[in-house]
């Protein structure tokens, strides 16, 4: 068999990973790395589940639509895509120094995105026995590991990478139960697909914006993240009681609330970043809200009213008790203690709003299988 050299080729996350690390071994960077250590509320984390649980899951009641999912993955459609080519034209040198910051903060944070399905996919394929789950989570590892290696190939002509064996080692794990990872990972990966196809489609109209050629790899990119958000759907069906216990769709409401609102957050704190893209910021949020609203029609049972009056002023109310926060962390001392807390009573309460919006029903249909339609 012959050995890939570059991840982009790469038949697991683990070559993939090696491949990755092998190139930096000449520069390494403490920052970028540190950043991706982070745990925040708004920084990627890194999760460990109850594998046991997520292993026992049986897919036969989806087996016609598992076994087309998985033979799709399998034909890997994008081995060697994510690799430069001569259309890769970056002009480090030439860019904003604001832009670049913003757009260095923009790609760790990515990379360390893409990198948490990878660990998470790794070690459910590691510690599963049951082969409908790892062949699915290995396949899922591969592409999220190819994905996180391109990110840092376009990061280290900045002359900066992520040191994904350290991250992978180091990085503190959270541990959410096996619904709730279901439901986080599931969301991720539509939101992901929402976002990548949103920008690809933006700048496909304004191609005088692209100030970057990573964004001319997005269409493929979504794919991938469509199919794992595909497969999620599957797994999400296999119980029924996942989605339609009471209590279970108050879960579900509470991670799309949080996950949009994580999202909407995050976003504004990079203007400089959208503005060269021309893209608004505002109306950014809410077509990638739209957009997974439609994709999750497959599962939940209902979508979030995105256009109720109190939506907005509460996203933004969260954004600004965000800043206080991060203002009052930075000051310290007792006056910087009291801001901080006030802006997180002020997040929770904007949140508690937006929360208790009523949802809009949503019925959903007997197969989940969708076809990308942006
Ligand atoms: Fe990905
Ligand atoms: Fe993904």
């Amino acid at each position: 068999m012959n050995k890939a050299t570059h991840s982009a080729y790469a038949d697991t996350a683990e070559e993939a990973i090696a491949l990755q690390d092998k190139q930096g071994d000449a520069m390494t960077s403490d920052e970028a790395t540190g950043i991706a250590m982070q745990n925040t509320l708004l920084t990627p984390r890194f999760y460990t589940t109850d594998f046991a649980e997520m292993d026992a899951l049986d897919v036969t009641s989806v087996r016609y639509d598992w076994d087309k999912l998985i033979a799709e993955m399998k034909s890997d459609p994008n081995k060697g895509h994510f690799k430069k080519t001569d259309k890769w034209q970056a002009d480090w040198e030439g860019m904003d120094p604001a832009l670049r910051a913003e757009f260095i903060d923009f790609l760790i944070s990515s990379c360390t995105a893409e990198f948490s399905g990878c660990v998470l996919y790794k070690e459910m394929k590691r510690r599963g026995s049951n082969t409908d789950i790892t062949t699915l989570f290995q396949l899922m590892a591969r592409d999220e590991a190819r994905h996180a290696g391109f990110i840092n190939d376009a990061l280290r002509e900045a002359g900066i990478r992520v040191n994904l064996g350290f991250l992978t080692q180091q990085k503190k794990y959270t541990y959410f139960r096996p619904k709730f990872i279901y439901y986080a990972t599931y969301l991720s990966e539509k939101i992901g697909y929402a976002r990548y196809i949103t920008i690809f489609r933006h700048l496909e109209a304004h191609p005088d914006k692209v100030f970057h050629p990573i964004f001319q790899w997005f269409r493929e990119w979504c794919n991938d993240e469509f199919r794992h958000g595909e497969a999620f759907a599957l797994l999400l069906k296999t119980e029924p009681k996942l989605t339609e216990s009471r209590v279970n769709k108050m879960w579900i409401k509470f991670f799309l609330t949080a996950v949009y609102s994580t999202m909407w957050v995050r976003d504004h704190q990079r203007p400089v970043f959208h503005d060269a893209l021309g893209v608004d910021v505002t109306w950014y949020g809410q077509e990638v809200f739209r957009k997974t609203s439609e994709g999750t029609r497959q599962i939940f049972p209902f979508v979030l009213d995105i256009d109720h009056p109190r939506w907005r002023p509460n996203l933004d109310r969260m954004e600004l008790a965000s800043r206080q926060v991060a203002a009052g962390k930075a000051r310290g001392g007792i006056a910087g203690t009291m801001a901080r807390l006030g802006g997180m009573a002020k997040a929770a309460f904007a949140f508690v709003s937006l929360y208790t919006i009523p949802a809009i029903p949503n019925v959903v249909p007997m197969s989940t299988m969708m076809e990308p339609t942006y």
